[in-house]
């Protein structure tokens, strides 16, 4: 076994996610095979080591925060979860809409009516889906 391992170049860990650039959208349409009701789950991790790289200190706790009181004025039929760790850590802050497999990447809080307009988009989606359902007896 190597004493040290070296990564391979092209796979070494990217730097964090400019927070100047605006928010990265990866918008998808609710899976034919989707039976759940929406939930965004947004990515508050703080890690003890504060290298940049976790999205609570890059401001995913005033964007969850931000679209629960965008929620309390507009309630939409979705979920939102704060959640500890999406896997995309170098382009956070973070966000993921489940079951669209939709993607936020490094959000702002000003970036919030961008989010809300995809949980309308999800939710009515998720209403045509509800209507479609056979009645049960
Ligand atoms: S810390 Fe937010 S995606 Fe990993």
């Amino acid at each position: 076994m190597p004493s040290s391992l070296t990564l391979v170049p092209g796979l070494q860990k990217a730097p964090p996610r400019d927070l100047a650039l605006p928010m990265k959208l990866v918008a998808r349409p609710r899976p034919g095979y989707a039976t759940g009701k929406p939930k965004l789950m947004v990515c508050v991790n703080e890690r003890a080591a504060a290298d940049g790289t976790s999205c609570a200190p890059r401001g995913g706790c005033g964007i969850h925060a931000e679209v629960l009181t965008a929620l309390e004025k507009e309630p939409l039929d979705v979920e939102v979860a704060a959640v500890r760790c999406l896997g995309t850590c170098d382009r956070g802050p973070s966000l993921r809409l489940a079951p669209n497999n939709s993607w936020f990447y490094g959000a702002h809080v000003t970036d919030v009516p961008a989010i809300m307009e995809q949980l309308r988009t999800a939710a009515n989606e998720y209403r045509d889906w509800l209507v479609r359902q056979p009645r049960q007896a």
